[in-house]
């Protein structure tokens, strides 16, 4: 579905009733990697997911930045008559999440926060997306997928799974050139947000592949104990995409931290 916020396009699914939960991807994927989650989970749940400005059916808008990631999801969430959400961030999708506690909390029933990490790109991870901004503008998006499919995934998933590297190749192939170097800024010029994990008091998951080689285990535990009453899950073989690659494990989890706040 499409929604407009200031004039732009967002693209959506929305599925089910209950408690509202939005999912923010990562980079550079699309809605489509919350297709495991969305209508699936066992706890009773209203599941949003949307396109991040430039990747999917949303339309750009520069300059790239995860503030206006999280402004969007707040407009969103308000076009769909929701007040607060439970907003569950993937990686990219995680430092969105971050942005929008900082500029909504008001709005956050809680948060999920996976395969993601706190702290901001340090000088060589801020050289490596100028080149990875040069590569998409020299050769395309096939170019970064190829470049970003090993380290998407957990071994496991490479072994076993070659259908679900394909289908995540062919999404990463897919984000438009604007939308990756858009998000290249953003991801570039994140802050730090290290220093949020101790304002933030509503309950909060904290989920991990532990085979996830680009936001790894030990990231994950930093949050949660930056978090105070935070839930950490380790999600046995899976990788950086935890939720596509152990969709199950990762829904039982999910369902859980759902019913542990309507329990509350
Ligand atoms: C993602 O999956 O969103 C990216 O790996 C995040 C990053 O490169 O920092």
């Amino acid at each position: 579905m499409i929604a407009y916020v200031e004039g732009r396009a967002i693209g959506y699914d929305d599925v089910g009733s209950g408690v509202p939960v939005l999912f923010l991807h990562g980079f550079p994927h699309n809605r489509s990697l919350w297709g495991p989650q969305l209508g699936a989970l066992a706890a009773p749940a209203r599941t949003i997911s949307m396109d991040l400005r430039g990747f999917g059916e949303s339309a750009p808008s520069a300059p790239g930045s995860v503030d206006g990631y999280a402004d969007d999801a707040a407009a969103l969430l308000s076009e769909l008559g929701v007040d607060r959400a439970i907003v569950a961030g993937l990686s990219m999708g995680g430092y969105a999440t971050f942005a929008f506690w900082r500029r909504h909390r008001e709005r956050v029933r809680a948060l999920v926060l996976c395969d993601t990490r706190a702290t901001a790109d340090n000088d060589t991870g801020q050289q490596a997306r100028r080149e990875m901004q040069a590569l998409v503008q020299d050769r395309g998006s096939m170019a970064v997928a190829n470049q970003m499919i090993a380290g998407m995934v957990g071994r496991t998933t490479r072994e076993k799974n070659p259908e679900l590297v394909d289908e995540l190749h062919r999404m990463m192939s897919l984000a438009p050139t604007q939308g990756i170097v858009d998000a290249l800024d953003a991801l570039r010029t994140r802050p730090d947000s290290t220093p949020t994990l101790a304002t933030i008091d509503v309950p909060t998951l904290v989920v991990v592949g532990d085979e996830d080689v680009l936001t790894p285990v030990k990231d994950a535990r930093a949050m949660h104990l930056a978090i105070g009453g935070s839930r950490l899950e380790v999600i046995a073989s899976a990788g950086h995409v935890s939720n596509m690659e152990r969709p199950a494990a990762f829904n039982h989890v999910l369902s859980e931290f759902l019913f542990s706040l309507t329990a509350q």
